[in-house]
């Protein structure tokens, strides 16, 4: 395997929660509770898990575009968990996000031309270059050149997100974290910029985070894949291992929310009951035991730690033994 991008150790990221009254504690709010993994250059990991288990949070702090609680970050072998001022200016240059709605990314009232030399700018590439790039950039994501004198408001969803991943593509970074990239997109639209996000991978051999909350999309795309839940890792492995090979309640409740995802497939059927839980003052033992069906004591009393039951595959859960038994 080839040399990590992005090493991820023991990440936690706390948020303050205020007080409700005189005399309560101080309390916290643990988005991202421990969590580790590593990314290999050219590499698209994968994290999925319902909206509120901390994906966000994860993504935003390996940009640093948050104060790491605890753990470290190490991106290309450098220990980035506590950079700051230019140090830390300068490590953006080489990492992007793609965000979730495209319209938010883009000032409505700016020409997409304008926008994306001022990107340019901002990082001191000279004009001319700046413009061969974005001409070439355009051609990859298949939009016109006469692109650059609309607004936003002029474009499609799809067609906007095409253009935030040519932006992000712009300085050609090392990493990038694509943060729900299709969810606010009508599905036929999904296919079309994921689809792209494969052809690029290649061409551009990009490293990359990616975030959703939908298996089916992280199965398409992403080499290896985590299942998230209130902030912790529950089940980790490389995609085709994790999809052949389903352990965890939690995400076969995920991967079971989907209708006539795979007929053949003879999966017991589990729903999801309740909503995601507070991630402030968890409770001992399973985080996912208040909604887990083979809920057990021991479960109630005791975390199950995060184990390699079959190379490679990860998972925290009690019932899992060795070889996925
Ligand atoms: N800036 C913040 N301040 C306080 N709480 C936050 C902040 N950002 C996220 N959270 C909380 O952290 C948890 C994880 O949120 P988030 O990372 O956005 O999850 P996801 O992206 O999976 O929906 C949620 O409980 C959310 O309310
Ligand atoms: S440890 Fe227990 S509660 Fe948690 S997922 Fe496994 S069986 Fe369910
Ligand atoms: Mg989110």
């Amino acid at each position: 395997m080839s040399e990590p991008i992005m090493q991820v150790v023991d990440l936690k990221k706390t948020y303050p929660v205020p007080a409700r009254h005189l005399g309560e504690r101080a309390r916290e709010l643990r988005a991202v509770d421990g969590v580790s993994f590593s990314i290999p250059k050219g590499g698209i990991f994968g994290v999925v898990g319902e909206s509120g288990c901390g994906k966000s949070s994860l993504g935003r702090c390996l940009l640093r575009m948050e104060e790491i609680t605890g753990g470290s970050l190490l991106f290309q072998g450098e220990d980035i968990t506590k950079l700051s001022g230019n140090a830390l200016l300068e490590l953006r240059r080489h990492m992007q996000m793609i965000f979730q709605n495209p319209y938010g990314s883009f000032n409505p009232k700016q020409k997409i031309g304008s926008a994306l030399h001022e990107v340019a700018k901002v990082h001191k590439i000279p004009r001319g270059a700046a413009q061969e790039k974005i001409t070439h950039l355009l051609s990859e994501i298949n939009l016109p050149q006469d692109t650059l004198n609309r607004i936003p408001s002029e474009m499609s969803g799809g067609q906007l997100q095409r253009l935030a991943i040519a932006r992000a593509l712009l300085l050609t970074p090392d990493f990038i974290v694509a943060d729900e990239p299709v969810s606010a997109l009508d599905v036929s639209v999904q296919a079309q910029i994921l689809n792209l996000l494969m052809d690029l991978r290649e061409k551009f051999s990009l490293t990359m985070l990616f975030i959703s909350h939908e298996m089916t999309v992280v199965r398409h795309l992403c080499d290896e894949v985590a299942v998230m839940y209130l902030g912790t890792v529950v089940e980790q492995a490389e995609t085709e291992e994790l999809f052949r090979n389903l352990l965890h309640p939690y995400t076969q409740a995920l991967m079971s929310a989907i209708p006539n995802i795979d007929p053949d497939r003879k999966m017991e059927r589990v729903i999801l009951q309740g909503d995601l839980p507070s991630a402030i003052d968890v409770p001992l033992g399973c985080p996912f035991a208040p909604r887990c069906i083979y809920c057990t004591e021991q479960c109630r009393a005791e975390k199950p730690i995060l184990r390699e039951v079959a190379p490679g595959h990860h998972v925290a859960c009690h019932l899992i033994g060795e070889a996925g038994a």
